[in-house]
């Protein structure tokens, strides 16, 4: 089974089900307007979108393969996985703010960083987080704060850590920040001299 949390107007669980990249999905949010919405949206495009109004995972009942979570903060993340205690085998997290929040709390809570992406839109960096349950190493700071060894496809978080260095650069009294970035972009740059693609 398939939970989009946050679903808002059904905008990705219906184009989940367009696509066929999942058979069925439950869509949640919290608010009731954006419920019927959704529910308008899914009626309207013939799709099976079961949404239910609700707080998370409270209102699916079992185990739950994947769960999405996009376009909500890091905290709300954290706390939709606390209350669900467990019963997510996988987590898509897409964080409206720093992901270190989400990646901390992950490696202390028995989830792995099983990889990562950065997107733009619209001129704007997103960051889509994918979780799966198990252990790892304790990560550095560097590794909380950019998730960079976790990157598929790094080539829209070196452009993120080149536009950080830049605003960085061009403030006073920023200079552990700028070093944590061009970290960063050095362990970028050793990742894609490893790889042998
Ligand atoms: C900014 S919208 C993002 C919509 C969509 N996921 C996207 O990425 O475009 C965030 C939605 O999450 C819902 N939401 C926030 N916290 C929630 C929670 N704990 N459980 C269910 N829905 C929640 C809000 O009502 C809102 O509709």
């Amino acid at each position: 089974m398939y939970v989009d949390v946050g679903c808002d107007h059904g905008g990705l669980p219906l184009t989940l089900l367009a696509r066929g990249v999942a058979a069925a999905v439950i869509g949640v949010d919290v608010n009731a307007a954006p419920c019927a919405v959704a529910r308008e949206n899914a009626r309207r495009l013939g799709m099976p979108l079961d949404v239910r109004k609700g707080d998370g995972l409270a209102v699916v009942e079992g185990h739950v393969a994947v769960v999405s979570l996009c376009g909500v903060g890091s905290g709300t993340v954290v706390g939709v996985l606390e209350r669900a205690m467990g019963r997510a085998g996988a987590v898509v997290a897409q964080p409206n703010d720093n992901a270190r929040l989400l990646r901390g709390w992950a490696q202390e809570s028995g989830w792995v960083v099983e990889h990562e992406r950065g997107v733009y839109d619209r001129g704007r960096y997103f960051n889509v987080v994918v979780l799966v349950p198990g252990a790892a190493g304790a990560a550095d700071e560097v590794e909380l704060t950019w998730g960079v060894s976790a990157q598929r496809e790094p080539d829209a978080l070196r452009k993120r850590l080149t536009q950080e260095v830049a605003r960085l650069r061009a403030l006073p009294g920023r200079g552990g920040e700028l070093a944590l970035v061009e970290s960063a972009q050095q362990r970028l740059a050793d990742a894609g001299r490893a790889d042998p693609a």
